[in-house]
């Protein structure tokens, strides 16, 4: 299959939807991030402040994860606009992140603005994920020797399972190579789109019309499905956690009480993974 990333930059105005709603929490530089985003970019996407529990849930329970890993070193695939890569790099940790060109060029000039000294572990690569050639361009930064955390939030739902094998094997070979863990958000169980659907009106009508994706077909049908699906490829999956874990910890609802039934529905039917190389 040849990648293109043309076929993938509709996806890119996706990580502004999602940077939106974590203005609504309490992580560190997600306002400035987004202001710079407001007065450089076209804002005029599906933007919704009641996904903040959902995208606050997300963030910090993929933190948690990756702090119980005690793994430090890190590669965040689409990482889009999020501040993670700047705060775990600023606690020394050797963080590398890919995202598209367009994506990464204004992470950059978002990083330069807001932050006087950026540590020089932190690494902002241009790449597709789904190029071997990209995984290899950030692999040189990695030591050889100690393992990696691949973290990875918001963009197989996009892929066809076609593409998602592609992603997969790529984190696969790496590695295989290093060891390390998995962690992602990007499991989408059917029942979770049906529950965004609730509590989001017209949210995943509005992404497929900005991505041209975002397809029910591309859905995993349950957690059977997704151990199937990455077991074929290598994997096994050693933990599933529920969003709904770290609830007591959300800023958005526990201080800005955004919070009703659906919403509480989507934070019990997204999961986040960790997977490890089968052995
Ligand atoms: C929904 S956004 C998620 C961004 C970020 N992880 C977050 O949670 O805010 C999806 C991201 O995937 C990126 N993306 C799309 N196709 C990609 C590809 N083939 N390789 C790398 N990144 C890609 C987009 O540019 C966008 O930043």
């Amino acid at each position: 299959m040849s990648i293109k990333d043309k076929d993938y930059e509709q996806i890119s105005p996706t990580a502004i939807v999602t940077a939106y709603p974590r203005i609504f929490t309490d992580i560190p530089y997600e306002k400035e991030i987004y202001s710079w985003l407001e007065s450089h970019c076209d804002t005029e996407v599906a933007l919704y402040k009641n996904m903040a529990p959902e995208m606050e849930a997300r963030y910090k329970l993929v933190n948690k994860l990756l702090d119980k890993s005690n793994i430090k070193q890190v590669l965040e695939l689409a990482s889009g606009y999020s501040s993670r890569g700047l705060i775990y790099s600023k606690k020394g940790y050797n963080y590398v992140e890919m995202d598209l060109e367009n994506v990464s060029e204004n992470k950059i000039k978002i990083l330069k603005s807001i932050e006087k000294n950026i540590p020089n572990s932190l690494k902002v690569i241009k790449g597709n994920a789904l190029r071997k050639k990209d995984f290899i361009k950030c692999e040189k930064y990695f030591k050889s020797g100690e393992p990696i955390a691949i973290l990875n939030e918001g963009l197989l739902r996009y892929l066809t399972f076609d593409e998602k094998r592609i992603f997969a094997e790529n984190i696969w070979a790496l590695l295989s190579k290093h060891g390390g863990v998995w962690i992602t958000s990007d499991v989408t169980p059917k029942k979770f789109i049906k529950s965004q659907d609730n509590a989001l009106r017209n949210f995943n009508k509005n992404v497929s019309n900005i991505t041209s994706r975002n397809n029910l077909n591309d859905r995993f049908e349950d957690i059977n499905h997704v151990k199937n699906f990455f077991g074929n490829i290598g994997f096994e999956i050693v933990e599933v956690h529920k969003f709904s874990e770290v609830k007591s910890e959300l800023f958005s609802i526990n201080e800005l009480n955004i919070m009703d039934d659906k919403i509480e529905q989507t934070l019990e039917d997204a999961i986040v993974v960790v997977m490890k190389i089968k052995k």
